[in-house]
């Protein structure tokens, strides 16, 4: 049967780096059987596509340009989801130091984001029963979705994390680096004038300091539940 207007269930997850996000998104949305999008790797394809033309992420004409020739498509309907750039499977390229590097401040050009939210509201239209996370999902992206979480964490943990995180990828890490660079992209994410990073108003905040990556798909599946009801 297809999906009505009234079965939508958007359900945001938004939070600094480090919080766990996208894997408890990437839980929440399969115990619910709902799609998932990571708008980050949205972001992290745009930089991919300014590095490998070395476009100056100041440059926001060449960026907008640059977009503009590019086609950018993020398949819900596979899991784990596929971000693809003119047809090619970029994740293994948008996680890189270097796209690290230059991701935020390219998500903080204003039309660089307009684009963005433009393509994540019209992914929420195809696939209206949707978890999505980022910075801005609660609060600009999807303002009336039915479920908001803000995930936060202390941020040795989330230092923590993410050198665990890279050196399964098989990375060799320095924590002093990895705690500098993760201040330093906070400080971007929260500090600009478009769509800063911000708790939501009315959202759920969760801190997952000290709570495993179950217990916290477990916390927020429970609200959800008590939430929407018979709507999941
Ligand atoms: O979640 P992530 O590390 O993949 O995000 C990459 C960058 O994109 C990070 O600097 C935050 C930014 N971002 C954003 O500004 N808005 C979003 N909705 C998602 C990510």
């Amino acid at each position: 049967m297809p999906t009505t207007v009234s079965d939508a269930l958007i359900i945001t997850i938004d939070g600094p780096a480090g919080t766990g996000k996208s894997t408890v998104a990437a839980g929440l949305a399969r115990r619910l059987g709902l799609a998932r999008l990571d708008t980050g790797a949205m972001y992290r394809t745009v930089a991919l596509i300014a590095v490998r033309a070395q476009i100056d992420p100041a440059d926001t004409p060449a960026l907008l340009a640059a977009l503009a020739a590019h086609e950018l498509y993020f398949d819900c309907t596979v899991d784990p989801p596929v971000m693809s750039l003119d047809g090619e499977d970029v994740e293994p390229h948008i996680r890189s130091a270097r796209i690290g590097e230059v991701v935020s401040e390219i998500a903080a050009v204003p039309e660089i984001r307009r684009a963005m939210v433009h393509m994540q509201q019209a992914t929420a239209r195809a696939h209206p029963r949707l978890v999505s996370e980022g910075r801005d999902q609660g609060s600009v992206v999807f303002p009336d979705a039915q479920v908001r979480f803000y995930l936060t964490a202390d941020p040795n943990e989330r230092v923590r994390r993410r050198v665990a995180q890279l050196e399964a990828d098989g990375a060799s890490v320095d924590a002093a680096k990895v705690a500098a660079e993760i201040d330093h992209r906070d400080a971007l994410d929260a500090g600009r004038d478009t769509s800063p990073l911000r708790c939501p108003d009315g959202a759920v905040e969760v801190d997952t300091t000290g709570m495993s990556i179950d217990d916290v798909i477990d916390a927020l599946e429970r609200t959800v539940r008590e939430t929407v009801g018979s709507a999941c």
